[in-house]
């Protein structure tokens, strides 16, 4: 993957359209997504500053980045709801804008909005994406029965679609995603707000689908959901791809622990070996010993105004860090807790 890391810095953005040779290259390349240099602007805001990525076939991509970082935006443009200012998108070593009819049967979409008709029940909706998909009616029938029991959305599909749970819609979204098999699936924050056992479900058919051969990109803010599918990650931030491969490589390329205090007001007077950082009340020590850091440190703490010490392990938050000079917010912090909760087996399950 570290392979894939150089291709993606090396590319200078300004390939052309794919023509005939064009497409052999992809192909031969096995990349069943290619994304070179796509910018796009919402008036005076770059949403995508040149954008490049590939996912191969059969690969997992998991797409990080803090809210605003275009990720909405660059999945939105591969699946050709919305126009890109620049850049090229090839599926399958097609030309997303040329070949559009081609390409749109070869991706299933979870949009991160709606992306279903409210009025009718979740079975119409099935049975309208699926024919949009090109799905004859009796493959269509047999593949809503199976992809109905994979996301247990049985008892939903006689439902109005727009009376539904977010986090049932969220199921609804997935399963018209993969209705057709897609050779490229693209999630958009499937998993966000369904509960424990439905990203369960959501995460095994993703692996499932790229099992057989699918490419997957799904944007997400649970880190250690990311750790847990072992995925290749790509890390959008301020519309630029800033890393991409796999968390493994990346810990280790990037990432150091990190002795995190918090006060009470204001971060005191305190001497540390180099790197450290202040951030509102937090004071960040990058340290390759924590605890010889927090026995150099803690003593010169003027007594009562720590109130909390924390031990960030290279983990992927502590990559993100590292390349951001960020934690991710409290809200993404909060899902990843509750993630190394369930791990650990406790009960956390939503009702
Ligand atoms: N339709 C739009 N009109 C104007 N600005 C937009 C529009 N859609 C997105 N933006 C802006 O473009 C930037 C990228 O937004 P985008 O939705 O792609 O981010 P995101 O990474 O998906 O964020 P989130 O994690 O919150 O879903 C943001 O600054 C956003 O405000
Ligand atoms: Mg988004």
């Amino acid at each position: 993957m570290a392979h894939d890391m150089q291709r993606v810095r090396e590319s200078d953005g300004r390939m052309l359209a794919s023509s005939g040779a064009g497409s052999t290259e992809v192909g031969r390349s096995g990349a069943m997504l290619r994304v070179s240099g796509l910018r796009k602007s919402y008036g005076e805001i770059e949403a995508l500053r040149g954008v490049d990525l590939e996912v191969a076939a059969g690969e997992i991509v998991a797409l990080l980045g803090p809210n605003g970082a275009g990720k909405t935006t660059l999945v939105s443009i591969v699946a050709g709801l919305r126009r890109a200012d620049a850049g090229v998108v090839e599926v399958d070593g097609l030309d997303a804008r040329r070949r559009s009819a081609e390409v749109r049967r070869r991706i299933g979409l979870a949009p991160q909005d709606t992306g279903i008709y409210p009025v009718v029940s979740v079975r119409r909706n099935l049975l309208l994406f699926g024919e949009l998909a090109g799905l004859g009616r009796a493959e269509l029938r047999r593949r809503i029965d199976e992809v109905a029991e994979a996301l247990d959305i049985g008892e939903l599909l006689d439902r109005q679609a727009g009376k539904l749970s977010g986090g049932q819609k969220r199921r609804v979204h997935t399963a018209i995603a993969l209705l057709h098999r897609p050779a490229l699936l693209l999630l958009d924050e499937a998993t966000t707000g369904a509960d424990v056992e439905t990203r369960g479900h959501i995460l095994e058919l993703v692996r499932q689908l790229a099992a057989e051969g699918s490419a997957v990109l799904y944007s997400t803010h649970y880190l250690a959901e990311v750790e847990a599918l072992g995925s290749a990650v790509a890390i959008l931030d301020h519309g630029q791809v800033i890393a991409r491969g796999d968390v493994g490589d990346l810990i280790g390329a990037h990432a150091v622990p990190v002795v995190e205090l918090a006060f009470d007001g204001e971060v005191p007077a305190i001497s540390s070996h180099g790197g450290a950082t202040v951030e509102g009340n937090r004071l960040r020590l990058p340290t390759r010993d924590p605890a010889a850091t927090l026995v150099e440190v803690v003593p010169q703490v003027p007594p009562g105004v720590l109130s909390s010490v924390e031990i960030i392990r290279p983990n992927l938050e502590a990559v993100y860090l590292a390349l951001t000079g960020r934690r991710y917010d409290e809200a993404d912090r909060e899902g990843a807790r509750e993630e190394a909760t369930e791990r650990k087996g406790r009960s956390v399950v939503a009702k």
